[in-house]
């Protein structure tokens, strides 16, 4: 095992509430309000703020209240409340951790797809067969799968059966909800059509009867990806080994600069010499770190050393055997 277990569920900061001494905006909360079947306020929604910042690191900007509206109501029918000051007072005084991961949840952004922003995955590719082996990678904004999926992909063609056997891909987020998604490794046939058919074949299982319409990721790549809760902005995860790349892609637009340094300050130990960070494509590191340096193409290097990182032959494994030997078309179990 690479890593020790990440914390099971996201253990919220248990944040207190937000100060009473705000006063609230009805008139504006009104006008906005039409329609609504809730009472939202833009106190109400301060509060939201306020708590998913301290508790994800998500900065919510105030264009995303209609999408806190929306989200959050689910959770009030839910719970048979009828505003959010209810619900909010209860998140914070029963301090329930099912509720605050099904708060945290509820305001995450999930938008992923396979071999997203691609020129990443040739770069991993060249990268990889000249590391130590056997290698790790850790996406850390893992979403429904597509990401770490894609890795693992990528690894067996870079390093071919038997040294992909060994490698490893560690996939955490903060949603436990995509992540049972991602576990399943169960898409559409749509979200996988842009696929070269090599890659079809090779990576998927295509679903029939009931399935039909649906690819599942065959069992020798799934077997390559661990999955974990983990909160990236929680000071206390424990993750014991080092990585030769991490992927920490389209997250960190959701978190302000001081939130941004704290997670790459907890990256740094985590990556082997010459180690690599993946990240989006809107997303600039320059200004917010030293540690690491930029490489090109939103690729960055670490730029301290941590000792040997010298390639070693990959080890044999008693793993099952990868996408090369297993039977084509096959139909999900
Ligand atoms: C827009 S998706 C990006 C998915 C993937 N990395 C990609 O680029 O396609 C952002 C992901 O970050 C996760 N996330 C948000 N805050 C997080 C946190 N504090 N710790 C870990 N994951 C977080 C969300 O749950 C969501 O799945």
């Amino acid at each position: 095992m690479m890593a020790t277990r990440a914390q099971p569920r996201p253990q919220p900061a248990r944040p207190q509430s937000a100060s009473p001494a705000r006063p609230e905006r009805m008139e504006s909360a009104r006008s906005g309000e039409q329609g609504r079947d809730f009472e939202f306020t833009s106190a109400d929604f301060a509060r939201i703020r306020d708590l998913i910042h301290r508790s994800a690191g998500i900065s919510l900007s105030d264009h995303k209240r209609d999408m806190a509206y929306s989200r959050l109501a689910r959770r009030l029918r839910a719970r048979g409340l009828e505003t959010f000051k209810q619900y909010l007072d209860l998140l914070e005084a029963e301090n329930d951790p099912a509720e605050w991961e099904a708060f945290t949840n509820a305001l995450t952004t999930n938008l992923t797809a396979f071999f997203r922003e691609a020129h990443h995955f040739p770069i991993l590719a060249e990268f990889v067969p000249r590391r130590a082996q056997p290698v790790s990678v850790w996406c850390s904004a893992a979403s429904t799968g597509e990401e770490p999926y894609s890795i693992a992909m990528t690894l067996i063609e870079a390093l071919g059966d038997s040294g992909a056997r060994q490698a490893s891909v560690l996939a955490t987020d903060i949603d436990t909800q995509v992540l049972a998604k991602a576990e399943a490794g169960m898409y559409q046939f749509d979200q996988v059509k842009h696929l070269s058919p090599e890659r079809l074949k090779r990576f998927f299982l295509k679903g029939t009867g009931a399935h039909a319409g649906m690819v599942k990721v065959r069992p020798e790549v799934r077997a390559m990806v661990r999955f974990e809760q983990l909160n990236l902005t929680d000071r206390d995860y424990q993750l014991r080994s080092q990585f030769d790349a991490i992927f920490c892609r389209n997250v960190m637009i959701y978190f302000d600069k001081p939130t941004q340094a704290q997670v790459l300050a907890r990256f740094e130990p985590l990556m082997k010499s010459g180690g690599l960070l993946f990240a989006g494509h809107s997303e600039n590191f320059t200004y917010v770190t030293q540690a690491f340096k930029l490489r090109g193409q939103t690729v960055y290097e670490l730029t301290r050393d941590t000792g040997a990182a010298a390639r070693t032959p990959a080890r044999s494994s008693n793993h099952a055997s990868h996408a090369g030997s297993a039977t084509t078309n096959g139909v999900i179990a």
